[in-house]
């Protein structure tokens, strides 16, 4: 497709994470060359299912997996042994991965973790329940720049100073003797070495050569450290806009930015959580949905669709489509609710909230609508059911922005293409 002009696309997740965006990255991905990964760590778990296979990523782009050029951006922080357990583990599925890694992005040590698991558990239920990847301490590190990046594990006397460095300071705050991992670490950049390279040029000079890019994101928009229920969030910026810091990529040359949402919502970890539901309907959508997490098992909390989050993202992300995911885990249930307001203090609050305390205590306001039966087996529009179709033409509407696709099912083509006229 050389010479013709592909908009580039962001795909974003608008809940707290886990939306579907794997699977959303995996369908768009055969009509793209370049798959991009721009911010978050491990802590991520997108899930593809290709012919009922199941993949689990949680640092390389879905992309790798229909062997596209798949690249990590200067806004991922990377642990090195999770990135080559899951080079292995594509290899074993006999795909070479084509893969490179920004000399920029930051590398997360076992210090890193030692000091999210101590941190956290110290917070309890005042912290976000971090995965303990390490994420907090190493974007900590990369502001306070005495980070170590891909450049500096690929060059060993310059790691095992910055390495050495890290150990005492890591001493420092946990109080106690910490395993030195330079041996390991060197070991790591000698293996990694030939992925590395300079992320931005290269997606700016295939940009501008016609071909086209799909950015992935990791977690969702009620994460993101400034927008997101701070302090109940991730350590790095998740939305639409973080493509041009985490890749280096311009903003005029974002083409169309995509809203990943789930027909209800879901949630690891802890904090405010407006439409959470706790009762046996909660436990039929977990059980039904799989809502386990994929990085780290803990059962998701679950809650109805709450489009005061969902339409607040689009507003931030610039979302021009909509993915609707799991519409086919609300299947056989008689009434579906839908968050359409906050109450607060005995008022309907105006916008969204500004403060912590005051979006601990909203409580929901719900839409309620008639349910649908199983969607199993349906791959067109027109054959779902009314009140599904309903649903779908609520939600663009409410949120004032068309949607593209409609998720029925974990596989790739349990996906139905729309376009918003049928709406
Ligand atoms: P991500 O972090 O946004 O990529 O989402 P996860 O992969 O962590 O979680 C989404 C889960 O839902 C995965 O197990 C997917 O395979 C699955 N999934 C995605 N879309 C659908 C769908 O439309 N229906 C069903 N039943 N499962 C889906
Ligand atoms: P994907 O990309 C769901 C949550 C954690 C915790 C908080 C902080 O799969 O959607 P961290 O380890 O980042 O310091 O944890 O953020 N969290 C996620 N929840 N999906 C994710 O990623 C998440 N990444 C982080 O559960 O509450
Ligand atoms: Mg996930």
């Amino acid at each position: 497709m050389q010479g013709v002009y592909l908009p580039s696309k962001v795909i974003v997740g608008l809940q707290w994470g886990d939306e579907g965006k794997g699977k959303i990255v995996d369908y768009l991905a055969s009509s793209s060359d370049i798959v991009v990964r721009f911010n978050g760590g491990n802590n991520a778990g997108h899930t593809v299912v290709i012919a009922g296979k199941k993949y689990k990523l949680h640092s390389l782009p879905c992309g790798v997996l229909s062997s596209k050029r798949a690249l990590i951006g200067a806004g991922v922080a990377l642990d090195p042994k999770i990135v080559l357990s899951e080079i292995e583990e594509v290899k074993k599925s006999g795909i070479t991965p084509n893969l490179g890694i920004d000399f920029k992005s930051h590398v997360i040590t076992p210090y890193h973790r030692a000091l999210d698991a101590l941190q956290d558990n110290a917070l309890g239920k005042k912290g976000a329940g971090s995965t303990k990847s390490g994420i907090a301490p190493v974007y900590s590190d990369k502001h306070a720049r005495i980070g170590i990046r891909m450049e500096d594990l690929v060059e060993a006397k310059v790691l095992r100073e910055k390495l050495k460095d890290a150990k005492q300071r890591a001493e420092r705050i946990s109080d106690s003797d910490i395993k030195d991992c330079s041996e390991e670490y060197c070991a790591y950049g000698r293996q990694l070495k030939a992925y590395c390279t300079d992320v931005a040029t290269e997606l700016n000079s295939a940009h501008d050569s016609g071909k086209s890019i799909l950015f992935e994101a990791a977690q969702g928009f009620m994460l993101d450290i400034d927008h997101g229920a701070y302090p109940f969030c991730t350590s790095s910026n998740v939305i639409a806009g973080a493509v041009c810091t985490g890749a280096g990529f311009p903003p005029k040359k974002i083409g169309k930015v995509i809203g990943v949402a789930k027909a209800y919502t879901s949630r690891v970890g802890n904090g405010s959580f407006p439409s959470e539901i706790t009762d046996e309907t909660a436990s039929n959508i977990r059980e039904k949905g799989g809502e386990y997490g994929t990085t780290t098992g803990r059962p998701r909390r679950i809650g109805w669709l709450d489009l005061v989050n969902v339409k607040y993202a689009c507003m931030i992300n610039g979302v021009d489509e909509l993915a609707v995911t799991k519409l086919d885990t609300l299947g056989g249930f008689q009434k579906i609710q839908v968050c359409t307001a906050y109450g607060h203090d005995g008022r309907k609050l105006p916008s969204f909230p500004q403060n912590t305390h005051i979006f601990l205590e909203c409580k929901p306001i719900y839409t309620e609508f008639e349910g649908w039966g199983e969607l199993k087996g349906i791959t067109e529009y027109k054959n779902l059911p009314e009140n599904c179709k309903k649903y779908l033409s609520f939600i663009s509407k409410f949120c004032s922005v068309p949607i593209s696709i409609a998720s029925v099912g974990p596989g790739r083509e349990e996906t139905i293409p729309l376009t918003v006229t049928k709406l």
